[in-house]
């Protein structure tokens, strides 16, 4: 991908990931990713953040088309995890940089990633600030977003903000700047990987936002480790990632389910009836068809999550089990829940959803199991169900909308 000069003399040296699916060895990312890196002219030239090891010819082409990399001077590491650092190595012996600037963390990371505890590291923290010759950079630690080593840079000059990981978003386009695609579909884009990679940090999001805010910083321009670069939806942005992280819900449920012999799907259509029937948005999750980050991302706005296996072997359904761990380690707050399933002889799968539900501080309205195959009455129970769940979500929306 062609560089780019997005600010005077600040160049996008990064690199698109079109063919990569596996994201981090549990997302999914089904429109590939982009890994950005920035190269900034000064009289200290400037590296920020490398990419993946996948894609290093096409990241040191880049900078080759710029600049000798032996004329950098500076490099700065926001973020350790190889999708950034991936090059770092090679980086760091092709350009024998006078200073590695990154957080304590960045610093203990690097050294355990690659074990150069003789490189010149430079340790900086929020507030901390350096002058590249007519630039200035200032330091802002993002921890946990997504790692503890996490930092961001603002350019003063350039009312730029290096964002890292935060307002990033798995999407490998041609294009580079948000004006330049429908925002529509980065939000969602931008949703997916909060949902699946922020959100159990939503505390630290809402803290960084406010501590951003607090140094009154003049940003025109966000620009993510990943996705696109934000230019003329600096503000919209802001606002979605402080949605997300307050997990500000919707009038929305999400059913997730696995069946045996279809007895457990029919009482998960039967329930989706009974939320229609009362005006609730639904996604139906078969879990052997679906992916888990394709259910997490419409969980991040749903007020109800349902879940429905058959017992087996005294528990509930593989992939079924695989999402409920998944969705614990996520830790979505504010849902409500229910729990449905068919049995056989053991009854065991409406108790052990309910426990791992509650166990996630979901507040569980009702359950229901059927034995064997479901009458029509068991079917008329189920979509009573779907409409006490609505029920539930109305009182909690109009909640919401008093706050
Ligand atoms: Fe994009 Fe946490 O790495």
């Amino acid at each position: 991908m062609a560089v780019l000069e997005m600010k005077d003399n600040v160049f996008w040296v990064g690199a698109v990931d079109w063919g990569l699916r596996d994201f981090h060895g549990y997302s999914l990312a089904r429109n590939g990713t982009t890994y950005n890196a920035f190269l900034v002219f000064d009289e200290k030239t400037t590296l920020f953040d490398t990419v993946s090891s996948r894609l290093s010819e096409e990241f040191f082409g880049n900078i080759q088309e710029i600049i000798d990399p032996t004329r950098i001077d500076y490099l700065v590491v926001n973020h350790v995890e190889p999708d950034h650092s991936g090059c770092l190595v090679e980086a760091v012996n092709l350009i024998r940089p006078e200073k590695i600037f990154c957080t304590t963390m960045g610093k203990q990371f690097m050294i355990s990633h690659y074990h150069h505890e003789d490189w010149p590291y430079a340790v900086v923290k929020t507030g901390d600030w350096i002058s590249l010759g007519e630039k200035t950079v200032y330091f802002i630690e993002l921890r946990m977003l997504h790692w503890p080593d996490n930092m961001g840079c603002y350019i003063k000059e350039d009312k730029l903000f290096l964002s890292s990981d935060a307002f990033g978003h798995n999407w490998a386009t041609s294009e580079r700047f948000d004006d330049q695609v429908d925002f529509r579909e980065i939000r969602a884009h931008l949703a997916n990987y909060f949902a699946n990679i922020i959100l159990p940090y939503s505390d630290n999001v809402l803290q960084a936002l406010g501590k951003i805010e607090e140094l009154e910083w003049d940003i025109d321009m966000i620009a993510p480790d990943h996705g696109l670069i934000f230019r003329s939806h600096v503000n919209e942005v802001i606002e979605a990632y402080k949605e997300f992280a307050q997990q500000k819900a919707k009038a929305k449920a999400v059913i997730i389910y696995d069946t045996m012999w279809k007895s457990t799907e029919k009482m998960a259509l039967a329930i989706a009836e009974g939320l229609i029937k009362e005006d609730i948005s639904v996604k139906v999750f078969h879990m052997k068809s679906c992916h888990h980050s394709d259910v997490m991302a419409e969980v991040l706005d749903a007020q109800a999550v349902l879940m429905g296996s058959p017992t087996h072997n005294r528990g509930v359904l593989p992939y079924v089990a695989a999402m409920l761990r998944y969705m614990e380690g996520l830790r979505p707050q504010g849902k409500i829940a229910a729990a449905f399933g068919s049995y056989g002889w053991q009854r065991d799968s409406i108790k052990n959803l309910t426990e791992t539900l509650e166990r996630m501080n979901m507040e569980v309205v009702g359950s229901i199991r059927v034995q064997n195959v479901p009458t029509a009455e068991d079917l008329n129970e189920c979509v009573a169900l779907g409409k006490r769940v609505a029920e539930t979500i109305k009182e909690k929306q109009d909640r919401w909308s008093k706050r």
